[in-house]
């Protein structure tokens, strides 16, 4: 037995490909395309190991999807591969239409064909696990109750459209086709091995070179936080034990500001780490703002505890506390990912924001 995992080369894809053979799932072939979010250094500890098989390729190139599915047969395949990025995806939107829209709808389309070469227990198990996001609910008014699965969807980045037609394709081929999907909806992740063009490790590593810690507007926008191994255990849940069909809303209960996430980064900086020249918090330089900025994301992860029994193990205490001495740790890591093309994405993006 073997499953599928896209993007298994990116933050949350690499996290869980190493949780699950930690947890001594069934062997892995990983097809990721190395985008510049791809990274094999975060499976570097995997090398030797014959559970893992890394296929450099992309979702949308059919043939080899099909030459993947016919060769190893999994019983499930797991969509962690997107373009991420909200910042990204306003520079450049194509992208995230190629890969999260028509990317998506290749998989499934391979998945709908494979499954009617599988034998009637093969295809009773098979399994087809989409990985989401909460933003494509849209942004909550101050007050108002936490996203729930039934939520309208009210996408307002390229990104969050993308992934929220890339969700109803996933739905429509259940409906229409019986393909047996699950979807998972999950809040902002952090942790190890999280490229720092995301708000938790650019801080972590401008703070450590003594940069800006750009923040965008006033810095008080909500998002809800959840540590990527508790993200991890939830799609194992999930691909477990969900119901064929259905959404699972995933998320820390822990709603924070993101001017809170910065000073509370920088006050466990100072502490693991004391800098001479003084406080972190001097770093911290308002910039302007995202366009469109969501002012609020807050879930509701109350089905998935009832149903499956999921809840998350780390608080953001411990969570932030274990990824910020993780970056202290893994210099080598962060030094290796600041290439060319990461200086040239930090000029596109912040060049044209003044501090304000
Ligand atoms: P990431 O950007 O770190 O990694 C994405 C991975 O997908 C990379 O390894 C990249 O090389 C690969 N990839 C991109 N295009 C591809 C293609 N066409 N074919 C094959 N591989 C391709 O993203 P992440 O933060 O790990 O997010 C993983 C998934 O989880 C995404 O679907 C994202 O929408 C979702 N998600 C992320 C968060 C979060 O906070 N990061 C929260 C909820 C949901
Ligand atoms: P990000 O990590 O990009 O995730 P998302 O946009 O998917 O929620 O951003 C998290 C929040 O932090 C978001 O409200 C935008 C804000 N932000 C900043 O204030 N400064 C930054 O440099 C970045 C990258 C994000």
């Amino acid at each position: 037995m073997t499953i599928l995992v896209t993007g298994g080369a990116g933050f949350i894809g690499s996290n869980f490909v190493l949780d699950w053979l930690a947890a001594d799932g069934e062997p892995v072939v990983n097809l990721d395309a190395l985008t510049y979010a791809g990274n094999l250094h975060n499976l570097a500890s995997l090398a030797g190991d014959a559970r893992h098989v890394f296929v450099k390729g992309d979702i949308g190139d059919r043939a080899l999807v099909d030459r993947l599915l016919a060769e190893h047969r999994p019983r499930a395949i797991v969509n962690f591969a997107a373009e991420s990025h909200v910042d990204r995806s306003i520079l450049g939107p194509g992208a995230f239409i190629k890969t999260n829209v028509e990317g998506t709808f290749t998989l499934l389309e391979a998945a709908r064909v494979h499954l009617q070469s599988l034998d009637l227990a093969a295809r009773e198990s098979f399994r087809f696990l989409h990985v989401s996001t909460d933003e494509v609910y849209g942004s909550l008014p101050p007050g108002a109750p936490a996203f729930t699965e039934e939520h309208v969807y009210e996408p307002n980045s390229p990104y969050s459209a993308s992934k929220a037609a890339s969700d109803h394709l996933v739905r429509a081929w259940h409906h229409t086709y019986g393909l047996p999907v699950l979807t998972t909806n999950c809040s902002n992740n952090y942790g190890p091995f999280h490229f720092p063009e995301k708000l938790i490790p650019l801080v972590i590593v401008n703070a450590l070179a003594g940069k800006p810690l750009p923040v965008y507007g006033d810095g008080q926008q909500i998002r809800d936080w959840l540590y990527v191994g508790d993200h991890c255990a939830a799609i194992r849940t999930v691909l477990a034990r969900g119901r064929l069909g259905e959404t699972y809303n995933v998320g820390g209960w822990n709603e924070k500001a993101n001017i809170e996430i910065v000073k509370t980064i920088c006050a466990l900086l100072d502490e693991l780490r004391p800098d001479a020249a003084g406080p972190r918090a001097r770093l911290i330089t308002h910039v302007k703002d995202r366009p469109g900025h969501d002012r609020r994301y807050a879930i509701d992860a109350r089905k998935i505890e009832r149903e499956l029994g999921w809840r998350p193990a780390e608080t953001f205490e411990t969570g932030i506390r274990k990824t910020v001495q993780w970056y202290l740790d893994h210099a080598d890591w962060v030094a290796q990912v600041q290439s060319g093309a990461y200086r040239e994405w930090l000029d596109a993006n912040y060049g044209a924001r003044s501090a304000s």
